[in-house]
Formats: structure tokens, sequence, C-alpha cells
């Protein structure tokens, strides 16, 4: 018994270290699924970070997956301690890109894309956070009970943090109480169309339904956000009586002219000055998505902000990458709506976008079948519209963009700072103390060319409009809440993204 006893409590510390042993691998493993590093208290380093007070050369210590503290590069020494430190050298370190434009399509058409390779192809692209847009999901988001689908349906399938919009349709639009369950369930917005959006369960809002929107989104200061184009009966007919070239780009072009978003957003402007502080909306906000005329449609938004109506403006990457003149015949992976226009407007666009009067960029990925996209024998008018782009979006800004002298502070404000502030996520958007460790680490001087071979993780790369270029950028590492989500061709093997819900 004597002996016994002994040997027991002489081998307790052994007991013991063996216990710690499991404790400490059990500690460092237990969130190794959702990231390729094991610790959760390290330093991001490079010669190039961007923080809101200008590019710094220094350290970014994370923590618990939070931004704990920001060095300089000359006071660091004695200062980083213990620890590991991911050092990316001349690569620009950035706040993760949020996309408040996607559609993942799921539940429902994950044949189309899905949360899994949607938000794979969004880690790869650098981008951090997505807002996923309640169509074309079947069936569409447009009440409570249609939201829950949808998080459950991004259980455990999303590799970077997914927020939700909700759909503005007839159905809801006039029905107060069912507008605020809705909200209250947790969208962080509406979106609604003024002309048919090509969803069956998605029908177009009219001036009444937005008006009605925005009263409700008041109390909840959250946001519309509007596609902005009506319908013209002259436009159809044009083609029609023409007997117009279907696999000519410019037959397309001309069924959606600048006038379709000019009239929508004079439209929309008879209502938004309820949005102006002391209105009847005040809280409410007006997001116009995907711009494209950068005339009329521009300068009356230009002017109503002016006034101090809450509007907002995004555009895309496609919009500022290509024009109408350079798309071949029957080349329908550059069909979208509204349409892809002439070289000058491209320029305009970029003038906007440099001088603050568009706010911020979106991918508008849009995703579908290869089949409907491109065996029509190119029809433009047959195909479905819509550019697959999401894991592309930083270097097809940074492509074009580079021209025109845009700057990494630039890029990370259109790509994350504006849209965290439409999106209303306060601890997002910017490499700062106290923020989710939301980052992306990217070379700006690496070139490679976007063919068959690359490795693209969204479901149907070869219908993306930018195969074939040869884009700058690229993304080496991406950081969700300290976790390192992606690098370098490869996932963390669990999918751990946040559903974001509005309280
Ligand atoms: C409004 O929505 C609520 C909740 O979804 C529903 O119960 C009610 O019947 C709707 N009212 C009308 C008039 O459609
Ligand atoms: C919009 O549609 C609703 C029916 O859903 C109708 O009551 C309203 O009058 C319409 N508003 C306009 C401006 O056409
Ligand atoms: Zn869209």
């Amino acid at each position: 018994m004597e002996f016994q006893k002994r040997s027991f409590f002489s081998l307790l510390p052994v007991i013991a270290s063996i216990l710690l042993f499991f404790l400490k691998f059990s500690l460092k493993t237990a969130p190794s699924g959702c990231s390729l590093l094991h610790d959760n208290h390290y330093w991001i380093s490079s010669k190039r970070i961007v923080t809101q007070d200008g590019v710094i050369s220094g350290a970014v210590e994370i923590k618990d997956g939070k931004v704990f503290s920001l060095v300089k590069e000359e006071d660091w020494h004695g200062y980083i301690r213990k620890g590991q430190i991911v050092d990316f050298g001349e690569a620009v370190v950035m706040p993760g890109l949020i996309d408040v434009h996607a559609h993942l399509d799921d539940p429902g058409r994950e044949e189309w894309e899905g949360f899994p390779s949607g938000t794979r192809a969004a880690a790869a692209g650098g981008i951090t956070t997505l807002i996923d847009m309640p169509l074309n999901s079947e069936p569409s988001t447009i009440s409570e009970e249609t939201l829950k689908l949808k998080i459950n349906a991004a259980k455990n399938r999303i590799f970077v943090d997914v927020g939700f919009w909700g759909g503005l349709v007839p159905d809801n639009a006039l029905n107060a109480t069912a507008l605020e369950r809705f909200l209250r369930a947790g969208v962080l917005g509406l979106k609604s169309f003024m002309c048919p959006s090509g969803i069956n369960d998605f029908p177009m809002t009219n001036i009444t339904h937005i008006k009605e929107g925005l009263s409700v989104l008041a109390k909840f200061k959250r946001p519309l956000l509007v596609h902005a184009e009506v319908q013209q009966d002259f436009a159809d007919k044009s083609v029609k009586d023409d007997k117009k070239d279907a696999r000519l780009y410019s037959t397309y072009l001309e069924t959606r002219p600048p006038s379709m978003e000019e009239a929508a957003i004079r439209n929309l402007l008879t209502v938004s000055e309820n949005t102006r502080a002391g209105g009847p909306a005040e809280g409410a906000h007006l997001h116009i998505v995907h711009l494209s005329d950068a005339q009329s449609s521009l300068n009356l938004l230009k002017n109503a902000k002016a006034r101090g109506d809450s509007i907002s403006i995004e555009t895309c990457p496609h919009y500022l990458s290509f024009s109408a003149d350079e798309i071949p015949d029957g080349d329908t992976r550059f069909k979208c709506a509204p349409p892809i226009r002439d070289a000058e407007n491209k320029e305009k666009l970029w003038e906007a976008l440099r001088g603050g009067d568009i706010d911020m960029l979106s991918s508008d990925h849009s995703p579908a079948l290869p089949d409907l996209k491109l065996l029509q024998q190119g029809d433009f008018l047959k195909a479905w519209g819509g550019i697959s782009s999401l894991q592309y979006v930083l270097p097809a800004t940074w492509t074009s963009g580079r021209k025109y002298g845009v700057t990494f502070e630039q890029i990370a404000s259109w790509w994350s700072e504006k849209p965290a502030k439409l999106a209303g996520l306060p601890l997002k958007g910017s490499i700062a103390v106290g923020n989710y460790a939301d980052i992306v680490a990217w070379e700006p001087e690496t070139d490679f060319d976007l063919d068959q071979n690359h490795p693209s993780y969204f479901k149907h790369p070869s219908i993306s409009a930018y195969v074939g270029r040869k884009l700058s950028g690229k993304v080496l590492a991406t950081f969700v809440r300290g976790n390192l989500v992606y690098k370098e061709g490869k996932h963390a093997p669990a999918a751990c993204g946040n559903r974001l819900l509005a309280k």
C-alpha cells in the first residue's frame, strides 16, 4: 500500500506534464482547422502596411483575432520579444476587401456557385467579408423565413465572413410588419430592382415601394441598395424592328442605353430627399449599385449628394477595365446590366471614382451555368447577364488603376473603408487597433496570366470576362479575424467564417 501510494505521488508530475502537454496541444490545434497558423498571438510585418495614417513600414500585432497594436519599424527593436513574425517583406499589407455585392446563389442554385466555392474564391482574392445578394438563390431572400434558409446554408460552409442583404419586393414593401421582422432577423439592409431582375420570385419595385421601404429602414438605420435602370419600350422595339445581329455587342448596348439609368435615378431622386437630416426617412440611406453611366446619371446623383441626400454610389471593376469597342462579337462573357459602355465613359468613371463622386467598388460577382452564359451561339440578347470576377477584383482594380496613379490608400478606401460603413460593420474596413484582423498581403509588382491553367476557386471560371488577360497584383495571403485562411494556393481546412447579422 505504502509503496503504491508513494509511486502514485511520484508519478504525479509526469501525469501532470502529460496532461498539460495534451491541453497545450489541444489549445494550439483547436483553431488550426480554421487557420494555416497555429498561434493566435503573432505579428505581420511588411515595408508597406496601409493604415489610416498612411503607409508604414513595421508590424501589426494580432491577438485573439483582433489588431492589438501597430508598431513602426523604427520603434519595434526590443518590442517584439516573443511570438511568431509573419514577414511579408515588400508586399503590401492592406485591410481585407469587403465586397458588398456578390451573388453566391446558395441555397438552391449551388450548381451556379454556392457558399463553399464562392468564399474560397473570395479568400484567394483577398476578400475577407462579402455581403451576399438576396437573389439568385432559390428561394430569394425576401422574408424572415427565407433569411433563415440562407443563414443555415452558410453554417460551417464559409471561408470568409458573410453578411446578407434582404430583398425589397412588392410583396413585403407595403407591409411594415413584415419588413420590420425581416430587418430584426438580421439583414444588413435591403436591395431592390427598378426593372425586371430576371428572377421570378424577385419582382421589381416601383417608387411607392421604395419610399415605404426607406421609411422602415430609417428606424433601423440601414441602407436600401437599388438597381437603377427602368425599362423603356423604344429600346426593345428598335432592336426587333431592325432585325439587328444579336451577336454584336452594339446590338445589346442599344437595348440598355444610359437613359435607362438616368430615368431610374430621376425617379429615385423624387424620394431620396426623405433621407436628409430632418427628413421623414432620416437614418435611411440610398445606395446605387453598379453605376455604369458616368454622364447624366452621375451628375444627377452628385447634385443630390450636394443637397444633403444620403446617397452613395458603387461601380465595378468591369466597368473600369473594359470598354464596348473591345468586346468581341459573340463573346457573351461580357454581358451584364447595366452594360459596359464606351471608352470615353470608362475614363469618366475613373475620374469620378478618383475624385470621390463614386464612393466604392464591388464585384457584382454574378455567376451562372456556362450553358446559360455561353452556349447561345453568342446571342447577346439571349445569354444570361452577369460577370464572374470574385477572385480577381483586386488585381483588376490595380491593373487599370495603376495607369491613373491610384494609391494603395485609395484602394483600401474603395474596397474596405467605405464598404464597411455601408454595411454597418464598425470593427472592419481598416487596420486599426481594436478592429478585426481582416488583412490581405499582396504583391502589386507581380503579373500573372489569367489563362485556363490559373487556379480559380469559383465554380465556372471559364465564363469569367477576365480569362485571357494579363493582370498585375498577386494575392499572397488572406487573414480573417486573425485566421490565415489562404496562403499561396492553399486554404485553411475548415470553413470558419462568421455569419454577420445586424442587431
Ligand atoms: C404582413 O406581413 C405579416 C408578417 O409576415 C403577415 O402575417 C400579414 O398577413 C401581412 N399583411 C398583409 C396585409 O399582407
Ligand atoms: C406601386 O405598386 C403598388 C402595388 O404593389 C400600387 O399600390 C402603387 O400605386 C404603385 N405605385 C406607383 C407609383 O405606380
Ligand atoms: Zn448584382
